[in-house]
């Protein structure tokens, strides 16, 4: 077929999965056991996506460590983390559901680390408490060594195999198409190999597209984290939920941004400073180095501003982990060992490792119910279900992170919700609806494709790309306030319009990186918009949301999502679920650890 200048084929799935991470390929095999032909979209091959990074493990109360824990725990523990704009009937499916779905894993051939007995191993991780929040810290994140994430990406590959799943590896999704009658009726992509375009008509979309953590200069995150499904969804009118709400976390490798797993602090690590003091106690005397995510990383920047930083530029903390032992490190953090003598120069045995918070999570995403179906808001403030559009795993808000999500959670999410995805596509994959495709509707869904590729001149995405991840380094980070980032928008906008006259240097079709790299680019400077946008709106401190010039949580106007809508930079509110299907309200109360 040939539209203009662009020549595409023509290919036809029931549905079509954009993202071949640990979401993608949870729904990918729930869909394809049950005899739909279900076609996973995937910009890397799938063992490379960045579920593989994960390290410390997946959280859930499947009772290993202590026979007595239970998902209602967890489910406090997640609600007190999101600082109380988790939606409570979400948080509740994920932790019930959680202990079916690792032992679904378990059975699949995950090779987890075990006790002594032989059960599934579990450490403890920040935030998580017994007997809600009374009982002391619990150990509820189920880990394979420091490479869960790994073993988790590679099991479910293997078992996508099996299923007869269908892979087109090293695609570029570009778009996501609506027919005449706005139903959504398959996706524009192409062959990162040949340059291939390709028209996907299918009846469902999946968007398990993962985060963005490269809008910011320093991230524990992939390349390949560029938010691509969250950019298609703008382009729609669509909004995103909750993107004021980036994940610092308290151990990146200083220089270097790997991460270095929260599971070093649940083995038993601490973080000093300068003056090899433990500092944590002082700040968080309960839950110390343990404390939830945002607060911990505070903390270091508190003490790097008050001086107490190490090196010489005093800009970053240690991570102390030799007093564990050769052999544990050896035995649970061998990934941990790894890294930090390859990158850092550092042999934990030995010393401690040089850290710093560095952007890891992106708790806001494409807001959806528990099915994983996407909503939207009308101009009353109405939510409605768009038919057909399903996000999961990071690039979505569903929201079980709400302000601040605790480690180990991640994975958990991504199978959960994967898993509720594909059972909610094969009761109700909609009705055929594909066929209806235009040529206009293809048309519109190719017209970034077009447009890059018949730049003269202008310039390069290099440059554009390093502004925008600088700006929101500087003026977006761990602390916020309205003049800072009131520059911070002014930066933006100038990038944005820089960005109008953008210019793709290589027009070629094979294994064109610069024309990915441009798409990419494109998707993250709208995010990074969302964020600056949504952060300005939200006038108070939540979770990782810490604002100077509004220190205090406001639950009165702010216990509500807030949504970005790329038409004129619109920033509503939408309410808060707070009422599980089984238990009681976690009603809002202090955050303390
Ligand atoms: O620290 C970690 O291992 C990260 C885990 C997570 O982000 O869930």
């Amino acid at each position: 077929m040939k539209l203009g200048n662009i020549e595409f084929t023509e290919q036809q799935f029931d549905v079509v999965i954009i993202g071949g991470g640990g979401s993608g390929l949870r729904a990918s095999l729930e869909i394809s056991k049950s005899g739909l032909n279900v076609g996973v979209v995937s910009k890397v091959f799938p063992t490379r996506s960045h579920t593989v990074a994960a390290q410390g493990g997946i959280t859930c109360a499947i009772a290993s460590a202590d026979p007595n824990d239970d998902w209602r725990w967890h489910m406090f523990d997640t609600v007190k983390g999101s600082d109380y704009i988790g939606d409570q009937d979400a948080i509740e499916y994920m932790c019930s559901e959680g202990p079916e779905t690792v032992f679904e894993l378990e059975h699949m051939g995950l090779p987890f680390s075990r006790f002594e007995n032989g059960r599934i191993y579990q450490r403890p991780f920040g935030g998580q408490s017994k007997e809600y929040g009374e009982g002391g810290q619990a150990a509820r994140t189920c880990a394979a060594a420091d490479r869960t994430g790994h073993a988790l990406l590679h099991t479910l590959y293997q078992a996508n195999l099996k299923a007869g799943t269908n892979f087109l590896n090293e695609w570029f999704a570009v778009d996501i198409i609506k027919n005449d009658s706005g139903v959504v009726s398959g996706i524009s992509c192409f062959d990162m190999e040949t340059g291939e375009v390709s028209i996907i008509k299918c009846n469902a979309i999946v968007l398990a597209t993962g985060g963005a953590g490269q809008v910011y200069e320093q991230n524990t995150t992939s390349l390949i984290c560029t938010g691509d499904g969250l950019g298609m969804v703008l382009r729609k009118d669509l909004p995103l939920q909750d993107m004021e709400m980036w994940q610092f976390h308290p151990t990146g490798l200083y220089g270097n941004g790997s991460l270095m797993t929260e599971g070093c602090r649940g083995e038993g690590g601490y973080l000093v400073n300068s003056e090899g003091k433990r500092f944590m106690p002082d700040y968080a005397p309960k839950a110390k180095d343990l404390a939830s995510r945002d607060v911990v990383s505070r903390c270091i920047v508190q003490e790097i501003l008050a001086g107490r930083g190490c090196g010489d530029k005093k800009d970053h903390v240690l991570l102390k982990i030799d007093h564990l032992g050769s052999e544990a490190i050896i035995k649970k953090l061998p990934e941990i060992r790894e890294i930090s003598m390859t990158f850092a120069n550092v042999d934990p045995i030995e010393n401690p490792i040089p850290v710093v918070p560095t952007c890891h999570y992106m708790m806001g995403g494409i807001p959806t119910n528990i099915n994983g179906q996407v909503i939207t808001q009308d101009s009353n403030g109405n939510d409605s279900i768009v038919n057909g559009l399903y996000s999961i795993g990071e690039a979505a808000n569903v929201s079980v992170h709400g302000a601040n999500r605790l480690g180990g959670n991640s994975l958990l999410d991504l199978v959960v919700f994967g898993r509720a995805a594909g059972k909610h596509i094969n009761e109700e994959l909609p009705e055929q609806s594909s066929s209806e495709v235009s040529n206009t509707n293809i048309e519109e869904s190719l017209e970034t494709l077009i447009r890059i590729q018949e730049t003269k001149k202008g310039e390069s995405v290099f440059s554009l790309r390093s502004d925008m991840q600088n700006v929101m380094q500087n003026y977006f980070g761990v602390y916020r306030n309205e003049d800072l980032m009131k520059e911070g928008i002014k930066k933006l906008e100038d990038i944005t319009e820089r960005t109008k006259k953008i210019h793709l240097n290589d027009k070629s079709g094979q294994f064109n990186s610069e024309k990915v790299e441009v798409l990419e680019y494109l998707n993250l400077l709208d995010i990074a918009n969302a964020t600056a946008y949504s952060a300005l709106e939200r006038k108070e401190s939540r979770g990782a949301h810490a604002r100077e010039d509004f220190p205090e949580r406001d639950d009165e106007n702010w216990l509500c999502h807030s949504l970005f809508f790329k038409d004129k930079n619109k920033v509503s509110k939408r309410a808060v679920n707070l009422k599980p299907k089984t238990v009681e309200t976690f009603k809002p109360k202090p955050r303390v650890y």
